[in-house]
């Protein structure tokens, strides 16, 4: 029977593309395959990541992945938090939390991307501050979400003063050089995604500002390109830092961009002109145009608009056809969310040929948080 381990795995010809390694911002990367980041609310009450995330993590690298992107940590000790439970890096001390479970990931050659993210008006536990802010009083649409202690809707937020804008940018800035230099990670994801704060800005029926960060979709961006500014400047250039975008949201999945394509290249196109190494697309079928029923993937306009910088394909990717037609889409990696949470041992089997299992819904039910059946996958 053939086997595959870690350092030499048997890669079926057809697959192999999605085993080569990827030099990502200096960082070398040693095959394509990513774990999505995924908050598992199992941190302390006080945001200090626990022995069983480190459990949890070192399983994908064990099971070869060649990136693990970590869940949303969240940054300040203002408006940041999202959730019960969540890990922070708002202090030197939540960062030394991340140590045992950087380490048991590093120890397999495998880097650790930490994703910092700013809640905003969607923020449904916070034990710092009441109440949450946005860029505009406008009440998040949908619900919060039981699997992460929340009940009801979303409370209406306040709008952000320039001062509580610095603010969030500067703590974006404060917890990439604390995740980089305390806790030891080597590359910072910061989430422009999924319906939080940088998407909320980004977003045109949740920013209604008419200052200089409203209006077009260039002023719209602006905050994401000053949080990536801030970050670059605190972390410096030797290391990796990305930018995750989607048009859906958490309380919004089918969002799509209003002016199509010619978003697309205002966000793609300044994130790529303020040098950022990677951009993490995520859509829910990645593989789909981007809008209405023909034309380019999400992914391919990342590339395109962005030529300089790595693009991360994540959205319904797990089966190796996929994930390598991604990679001719204009994708440099792939990022596995559910498939991860199924088969941590995922690239074993893409390069083994052997089948994937089922991601089974209850893993997350009725609490997103880590579950002692899951550790023995
Ligand atoms: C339990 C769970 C938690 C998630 N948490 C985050 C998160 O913290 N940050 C983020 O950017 N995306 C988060 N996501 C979205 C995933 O990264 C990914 O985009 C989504 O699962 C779709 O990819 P998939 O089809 O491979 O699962 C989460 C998804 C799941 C299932």
């Amino acid at each position: 029977m053939r086997t595959a381990d870690k350092a030499h795995p048997i890669v079926d010809a057809a697959a192999a593309s999605l085993f080569q390694p990827l030099s990502l911002g200096g960082l070398v990367l040693p095959n394509r395959l990513a774990v999505a980041p995924m908050t598992r609310v199992s941190a302390d009450e006080d945001g200090r990541a626990s022995a069983r995330m480190a459990h949890y993590y070192e399983r994908f690298a064990r099971g070869g992945f060649g990136m693990v992107v970590t869940e949303g940590i969240y940054t300040d000790q203002q408006f940041s938090q999202g959730y019960r439970f969540q890990p922070g890096m708002s202090d030197d001390g939540q960062a030394d939390s991340w140590k045992p479970v950087l380490f048991g990931i590093q120890a397999h050659g495998v880097p650790v991307v930490a994703q910092l993210m700013h809640a905003g008006a969607i923020s449904q536990g916070n034990r710092f501050r009441e109440g949450t802010v946005a860029p505009s009083v406008i009440q998040p649409q949908g619900r919060q979400m039981p699997f992460y202690y929340g009940t009801g809707t979303y409370g209406r937020p306040s709008a952000m003063t320039d001062a509580q804008i610095a603010d969030a940018v500067a703590g974006f800035g404060n917890a990439a050089k604390r995740a980089v230099a305390v806790a030891g990670f080597d590359a910072v994801e910061i989430h422009g995604a999924n319906g939080y704060l940088l998407d909320q800005f980004m977003t045109d029926y949740t920013n209604a500002r008419e200052d200089r960060w409203g209006g077009s979709t260039r002023s719209r961006i602006r905050l994401s390109l000053e949080v990536l500014k801030e970050v670059r400047h605190r972390v410096g250039a030797a290391v990796p830092v990305g930018v995750r975008i989607s048009q859906a949201k958490v309380n919004d999945f089918s969002h799509k961009w209003q002016r199509g394509e010619e978003d697309a290249e205002v966000i793609f196109g300044s994130l790529g002109d303020a040098g950022v190494d990677f951009i993490h697309v995520t859509e829910f079928e990645a593989w789909k145009p981007a809008f209405g029923d023909a034309g380019p993937t999400l992914v391919h306009l990342a590339k395109k608009y962005a030529p300089a910088a790595a693009v991360v394909a994540n959205g319904n990717l797990h089966e190796v056809g996929k994930a390598m037609s991604a990679l001719g889409d204009g994708a440099d990696m792939v990022a596995f969310g559910r498939g991860a949470l199924a088969n941590p041992d995922l690239p074993k089997r893409f390069a083994a040929q052997l089948p994937l299992r089922d991601f089974d819904p209850v893993i997350l039910g009725p609490l997103a948080d880590i579950k002692a059946s899951e550790l023995s996958l």
